[in-house]
């Protein structure tokens, strides 16, 4: 007898309601070599839901970490200036706020290339990176910086709080929301925060991703999506308080999160303030969510209707960025090398390769200039002014930007 159970909430365990289906996609930083055989391309269905119960906003369907956090995983941190700086000014806000007593310790999960460790390491503050991405990790290792090859999980936890000690703060960006096992993640946090640590961990925030229909941010590595509401249900569930937010720029919009053990610490007022907005804004009702769905379904057409207007009028459209995110948006689309030639990315293990499920040849950033487009259409929307500012000669040659957040548009 076969029986087909509904997925329930990966943190409460009530069930999920579904709202957005993005179809078959394959793994977003999965870039194939040209002579890959694309019949062994990994796709998995990449559907959206919100807990009945806890309101968590997650995916469907779990893809097997393994498969995404690999050796050759090609996600670099330290590729934009804008997120060195960001990274920076982060470890220095935590050397200077949280990281004061004596011999503290700082834990970061996932740490990637070191972009904000290393600061950390330059103060000579004892740290330790976590990551299962073993060529990013060797990446910060030559910097100096602490790593350990590994899933952060209770496990690990365990073992680092043994071998280093307990952490006065925890940290993780872009992370958290990639890992769909926040059971161990927090029994693993108990064992390794000191009691009155810190989790800090900032991710793409619902409510920006509502707002400007960003519905990129939707891919396998990218298994929640955050509010504070949510946030302040998973951190109760597990013997934590959310006791800060933040709002970041970065990314499209994050929210920077701390939570601390229940009643260690009183909780700012920007936690009840962003709470009030999110109830405001109905940011948990079915009905928002359903309204968000059919911007999505709209920003498809749109964007189709306009590659394949451009293409009929014969204008050469490259794409800029072959970031994770293009993934949802090209398999979604539909968006083949028929509309888009070919994507520019800085990214050395990304270039000569295909975009994963698209198959869109990525190119260096020079090929760009070789001669210039007509249209480049911004796959690394989040990095817009970045690479504008890098690549006046376009505009100043005629050509123009397209982008879809928050809709469709020429600039
Ligand atoms: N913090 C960096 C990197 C984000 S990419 C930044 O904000 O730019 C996400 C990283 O999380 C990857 O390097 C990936 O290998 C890592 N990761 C995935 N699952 C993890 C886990 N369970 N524990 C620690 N790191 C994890
Ligand atoms: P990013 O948007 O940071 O993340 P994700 O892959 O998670 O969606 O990815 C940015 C990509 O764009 C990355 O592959 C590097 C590339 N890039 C450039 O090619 N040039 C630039 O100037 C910048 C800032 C990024
Ligand atoms: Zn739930």
């Amino acid at each position: 007898m076969t029986s087909t159970t509904a997925p329930a909430c990966r943190v409460c365990g009530a069930s999920l309601r579904e709202f957005l289906d993005l179809g078959r996609q394959p793994l977003s930083d999965a870039f194939l070599t040209p002579d890959a055989d694309p019949s062994e391309e990994f796709f998995f269905h990449l559907a959206v839901g919100h807990c009945t119960g806890c309101t968590m906003v997650q995916l469907m369907e779990e893809v097997p970490r393994e498969k995404m956090f690999r050796e050759d995983y090609p996600y670099h941190s330290s590729g934009s200036s804008v997120m060195r700086a960001h990274f920076t000014a982060t470890a220095r806000g935590l050397l200077d706020r949280e990281l004061t007593g004596e011999d503290p310790f700082l834990v970061e999960l996932g740490c990637n290339d070191g972009v904000m460790l290393d600061t950390v390491r330059q103060a000579g503050v004892r740290h330790l990176g976590v990551d299962p991405s073993a060529g990013v990790g060797d990446v910060a290792r030559a910097k100096g910086v602490r790593v350990r090859t590994a899933f952060f999980e209770e496990a690990t936890a365990r073992e680092i709080a043994a071998e280093d000690g307990r952490a006065d703060v925890v940290y993780a960006a872009n992370t958290l929301c990639h890992i769909p096992y926040l059971d161990s993640v927090f029994r693993g946090l108990d064992a390794v925060l000191a009691p009155g640590g810190v989790f800090v961990f900032e991710d793409p925030y619902l409510g920006d991703i509502v707002e400007r229909t960003s519905y990129d941010q939707i891919y396998d590595e990218h298994f929640y999506l955050f509010t504070a509401r949510s946030v302040a249900a998973l951190a109760e569930r597990f013997g934590f308080e959310l006791v800060d937010v933040e709002r970041l720029p970065v990314h499209g919009g994050e929210v920077r999160y701390t939570l601390a053990r229940a009643g260690a610490r009183t909780p700012a007022p920007a936690v009840a303030a962003l709470l009030a907005e999110e109830a405001e804004r109905g940011l948990a009702e079915p009905e928002t969510l359903d309204a968000f769905a059919t911007r999505v379904a709209r920003s498809r057409e749109d964007l189709l209707a306009l590659l394949t207007r451009l293409r009929d009028e014969g204008r050469t459209v490259v794409a800029y960025g072959a970031t994770a995110k293009s993934a949802t948006v090209a398999n979604y689309c539909g968006i083949g090398p028929d509309l888009v030639s070919f994507v520019c990315d800085t990214t050395p293990a990304k270039q000569g390769r295909l975009t994963p499920g698209a198959h869109l040849p990525v190119r260096p950033a020079t090929a760009f200039a070789e001669p210039h487009p007509d249209y480049a259409l911004l796959f690394a929307w989040n990095h817009a002014e970045e690479i504008m500012a890098k690549e006046p000669a376009f505009t100043a040659s005629g050509g123009h930007w397209i982008t879809y957040v928050p809709e469709v548009r020429v600039l």
